[in-house]
Formats: structure tokens, sequence, C-alpha cells
């Protein structure tokens, strides 16, 4: 379930969105686009090509709204030993020159975007696709454990180059302290 939080220049959690018709209004001003493809199965061998070819009715109408020249498949595990140094990576805000665009094939993930003064959080999980516009300054966190698997589509040979912004950003909360809240709102929602 993907779900959305807005933020405010101090790193305040604001207002939290479950919806899709909620969280596409909500991004829309960022230019950010959503959506959600039925989660193929997929062999388990094959690499980027299995993907490709499950998918291949998916890739051909969003290659209607972006240039896709290239993708590949990424998988982080748990305990994989370069998590830490790509987290730092990944942390940093940054930007690209063209659309950033990631299908999640498992496990979740949570984007930050700027957003006026704000920030949003954006947390996506098997099934759906974000594609951030060129421009849009963001960081993305899988937590302390990362367990997600995400196709990425680029729109030039050498994938995204990042531009860091060098920003220094309020305490926004990472993905597992993120989740956790998420999950308090939610329920406190639900008894409510
Ligand atoms: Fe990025």
């Amino acid at each position: 379930m993907v779900a959305l939080a807005r933020f405010d220049a101090q790193g305040q959690w604001k207002e939290t969105w479950v919806c899709d018709g909620l969280v596409r209004q909500n991004l829309a001003p960022t230019g950010v686009q959503f959506g959600r493809w039925p989660v193929h199965a997929l062999p388990a061998s094959g690499g980027l090509a299995a993907v490709q070819a499950a998918y291949a009715e998916e890739l051909a109408d969003l290659g209607g709204d972006f240039r896709l020249h290239s993708a590949d498949r990424v998988a982080l595990v748990p305990d994989d030993v370069h998590w830490p140094a790509l987290r730092r990576q990944f942390l940093a805000e940054h930007r690209h020159g063209d659309a950033e665009i990631r299908f999640f094939l498992s496990g979740t993930g949570l984007f930050y975007l700027r957003s006026g003064e704000g920030f949003l959080g954006l947390l996506c999980e098997a099934g759906e696709w974000v594609a951030l516009p060129a421009g849009l300054a963001h960081c993305f966190d899988a937590g302390e454990a990362p367990a997600f698997e995400a196709l990425r589509l680029f729109g030039r040979p050498q994938g995204w180059e990042a531009e860091p912004t060098g920003a220094v950003l309020p305490a926004l909360p990472l993905y597992d302290d993120f989740v956790a809240q998420l999950l308090e709102q939610v329920g406190e929602e639900l008894e409510g």
C-alpha cells in the first residue's frame, strides 16, 4: 500500500494519505507520477530480461509517456555489505537531469521529495512505480535492513547522474522510523 506524508520545512509530520487518488493528487504539484501494475511471477533466474519480458506490456505503455533508453534490476538484501555506503549516498539529497523511474518488484522503499517549503515522504511497495521529474531534489532510504528489488528505467544509456544539492535537511524520519510512525497513525485512525 502506498503512503504519502507531508512534512514542513522543520521536518514536522503534518499530514498522511494512504489511498491512490489522494496520493496522486498530493504528488501532482511536484510533477511526480505514481502508478500500480499487477505483480507478475518472475522466473528464479533471468535477470533484467526476465523482468522486461514479464512486464513488456506495462513498459510499452510507460514508454509512451517517458523516454526509456535503458534499464537495470537492483536488489538489496538485509545483510548487503555495500548497503551502509550506498545508504549514505542515497540519503544525500540530489537531482538528476532525467526522470528517475523505478518499479518495485518486491519489498519497500521511501523517497523524500522537495515540495514547496517542505517535503513529501513517499513509501512505495511491490507493484508500484514512481517517476520523479528531472530536476526534483530528492533522497531515498530503505532502512537498517533493506529488502527490495526494483527495476530502474533510464532516459539515457549511462543511467542517472546524481547532482548533490548539498542541502542539510531537517531531521526527517529515516525508513524504519517512518514506517513505525505510519503504522501508529493508521492504527489510531482505525481506532478513532
Ligand atoms: Fe535519485
